[in-house]
C-alpha cells in the first residue's frame, strides 16, 4: 500500500537524496535542464533559508519513500508545483495522487494560481496536467507552462483537508512528546 504524507523541512535530506537518485532523463524532465547534484544542493539550501515558501509531500511504500511533490512560492503569490517518482514506481498512479493532494492543499489555503513547467516531449506530465485541469501554454523554447487558477474548495475538500491538517498537528505533538519523554528518561542525552 502507498501512503501519501504532507511533510515539512525535517524530511529535506530525504528529498535531496531522491532528487539526486533521478537518472539524467528524469532530472531533465523534472528541472527542464540537466540539473547537477550542485544545482540540487542549491535548491535544498534555498528551501532551508526560506522554509515557509516550500511545501513537500511524499509517497511511501512500507519500505521507502518513492515519490515527492514540491510546491514553491514565488514573489507574485503564485506557486510552482513539481512532482517526481522513482523510476521503478512510475506508472502506478503516484504522481496523479500527489498532484491531487497538492491541489486540494492549494485550494484550502486560497492559493490563487499554481503552475508547473513541462518540457515539450514529456507527454505523461502534460497528460496529468490536463487531467488536473491545468491549462498548458507553449513557451516556444521546448517547454510548456501548465497553470490553473485555483478554484474555491468544495465542502468535502475543506473537511478532508481540515482533518488531515489536524492529524498532522497531532502527529507532530506526539513526536515532540516522545522526544521530551526520552529526554526526561535519559537526561544524559540532553546535550547530544
Ligand atoms: C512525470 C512523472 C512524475 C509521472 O509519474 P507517475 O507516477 O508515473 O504518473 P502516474 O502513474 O500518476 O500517471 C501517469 C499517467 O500518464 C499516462 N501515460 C502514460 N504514458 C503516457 C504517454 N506516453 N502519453 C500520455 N499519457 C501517458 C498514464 O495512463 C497515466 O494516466 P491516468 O492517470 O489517466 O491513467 C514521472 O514520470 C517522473 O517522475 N518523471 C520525471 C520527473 C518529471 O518529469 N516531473 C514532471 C515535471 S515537474
Amino acid at each position: 500500500m502507498i501512503t501519501y504524507v504532507h511533510t515539512n523541512i525535517y524530511k529535506i535530506s530525504d528529498y535531496a537524496r531522491h532528487l539526486k537518485s533521478l537518472d539524467q532523463e528524469d532530472r531533465y524532465s523534472r528541472f527542464g535542464h540537466p540539473a547537477s547534484d550542485y544545482n540540487i544542493d542549491q535548491l535544498i539550501l534555498n528551501m532551508c533559508y526560506n522554509p515557509t515558501d516550500h511545501e513537500l509531500w511524499y509517497a511511501r511504500t512500507d519500505e521507502q519513500r518513492v515519490g515527492w511533490g514540491h510546491m514553491a512560492k514565488n514573489q507574485d503569490g503564485t506557486w510552482e508545483l513539481a512532482v517526481s517518482v522513482a523510476k521503478e514506481h512510475q506508472r502506478q498512479g503516484i504522481a496523479d495522487k500527489l498532484m491531487s493532494e497538492m491541489i486540494v492543499w492549494a485550494k484550502f489555503h486560497h492559493i490563487p494560481e499554481v503552475y508547473m513547467h513541462c518540457i515539450e516531449n514529456n507527454k505523461v506530465i502534460q497528460h496529468l496536467a490536463a487531467k488536473h485541469e491545468l491549462k498548458t501554454k507553449e513557451r516556444g523554447d521546448g517547454e510548456r507552462t501548465a497553470a490553473i487558477e485555483v478554484p474555491e474548495p468544495n465542502f468535502v475538500e475543506v473537511n478532508t483537508q481540515l482533518f488531515k491538517e489536524q492529524a498532522e498537528i497531532v502527529r507532530e505533538i506526539n513526536r515532540l512528546r516522545g522526544k521530551l519523554a526520552n529526554l526526561w528518561l535519559n537526561p544524559s542525552h540532553h546535550n547530544d
